[in-house]
């Protein structure tokens, strides 16, 4: 079955672990959105990898993975990338890259910097330049992957643009970026990068075709998404399930299965409301047996309890069936694991179960919390759902209760095989 799996939070779910996981029963692994914001890491043979750019399931040497359109390209971050685990013993020899990827320019960057630094209110970007190469894309003006592999194309079309923005970066009091200082990289890069470049939405069409099984790996969560996230502290794309077909050029009817990646808590880093956020000791510990810190930016993660209201609402909005729930293993050494069921509007005293994403709304409403029994052991060796400690198995049962969707994996342990399929 054709499947979407997407972050149902804001990110770092444990999409890449999940994926790596699920790779094996897929032929095709496809990034539909998002940028080198992301950050998958795989334990794969004791290797740690982390991925920014290349879709998951490049671990696997028989699964072609594929970096779609609506994929924003750093092109110098992509052939590290692509030597990095070459050096690290894999073969990215099945990879494609759309030519119809928007190329992010050092000047994207630099506005990325210049525009957060300067911002009233921060949204805490991973300041890569993500938000200003989608920018160009909806304003008619991006250079595409295909425009790298022509200098003259590349120079014409990347010369204005980098002279536009320059203005706007100066005026602002950052360092203006010359195009002389990146054109011979950037077409360096192009040369690497062009035996990989091709007409992705129809190699992925021929494969849905074909009866291939094709797998789209969604980056960042719902809670981030430019429509439905909550706005502006967002990325700029749509990790939804409307960025698959928009991201690809597949069509509604090739996504035959939603899986929704939750932790077992909730975190999220930049800025934007939260709220279950815990800020006290708790919020310590959960933040270092976790490891929440960014595999992107390194920057410590915003750690709290699960919310219920917001996971409907991400379920909701995608059509998701089924939950793959990740670092449950976490929670062990709790006496007490909490989870958000409802809002109350502390205005008004109402309680809701109603995910308004305005940060207005968000900012000032408290969490109406339940309280399970901690199951206080080691869970990460188990491999049976029936063997988890039942208090586990409550919490998962809850879960499940609340948002109508089945849990059918939870991730006990970092390792491939500390996942339990129900
Ligand atoms: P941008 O995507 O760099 O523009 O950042 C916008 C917001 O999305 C910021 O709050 C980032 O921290 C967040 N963000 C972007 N990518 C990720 C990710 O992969 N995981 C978690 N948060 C992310």
């Amino acid at each position: 079955m054709n499947t979407v799996v997407m972050g149902l939070q804001w990110g770092d779910e444990g999409k890449g672990k999940a994926i790596d996981y699920l790779a094996n029963d897929y032929d095709v692994v496809v990034r539909y959105q998002g940028g080198h914001n992301a950050g998958h890491t795989i334990y794969f043979q004791d290797k740690k990898v982390v991925l920014h750019l290349l879709p998951s399931g490049i671990l696997s040497p028989h699964t072609i993975s594929v970096i779609a359109n609506g994929v924003v390209v750093n092109p110098v971050q992509l052939v590290e990338e692509i030597e990095q685990i070459r050096n690290q013993g894999f073969q990215p020899d099945n990879l494609q890259l759309s030519s119809f990827c928007p190329v992010i320019l050092p000047v994207h960057q630099e506005l990325d910097i210049v525009f957060e630094d300067s911002r009233y209110v921060k949204i805490g970007t991973t300041r890569r330049g993500i938000g200003p190469a989608y920018e160009d894309l909806t304003g008619r003006r991006a250079i595409f992957v295909k425009d790298l592999l022509d200098r003259d194309i590349f120079y014409k079309k990347a010369k204005p643009l980098n002279d536009y923005y320059n203005q706007k970066i100066v005026s602002r009091g950052g360092k203006e970026v010359s195009i002389d200082s990146y054109i011979d990289t950037y077409i360096e890069m192009g040369k690497k990068l062009k035996p990989f470049v091709c007409n992705t939405l129809y190699s992925l069409n021929s494969y849905l075709k074909a009866k291939k099984r094709i797998l789209l790996e969604g980056a960042q969560g719902v809670l981030l998404d430019i429509n439905f996230g909550t706005y502006p502290f967002v990325t700029s794309s749509n990790p939804t399930v409307g960025g698959v077909c928009t991201g690809t050029g597949l069509s509604h009817k090739a996504i035959e299965n939603v899986i929704g990646i939750s932790k077992a808590y909730t975190t999220r880093v930049g800025g934007g409301p939260f709220p279950s956020e815990l800020l006290d000791d708790e919020a310590n510990f959960l933040r270092e047996k976790g490891n929440e810190y960014g595999a992107t930016t390194g920057r410590p993660r915003r750690v709290g309890w699960l919310d219920l209201v917001a996971l409907k609402y991400a379920i909701m909005i995608n059509g998701v069936d089924s939950i793959f729930l990740t670092k449950l293993d976490v929670l062990d050494e709790f006496d007490q694991i909490k989870v958000v069921t409802a809002y109350e509007d502390t205005k008004t005293g109402e309680q809701g179960i109603i995910f308004d994403p305005s940060f207005e709304y968000l900012e000032n409403v408290k969490p109406v919390i339940k309280t399970f029994k901690g199951w206080k052991s080691n869970i990460g060796d188990i491999k049976q759902f029936q063997s988890l400690p039942l208090e586990a198995r409550q919490y998962i049962a809850y879960i499940e209760e609340s948002v109508e969707v089945p849990v059918n994996y939870i991730s006990v342990g970092t390792g491939r095989h500390q996942t339990i399929q129900k």
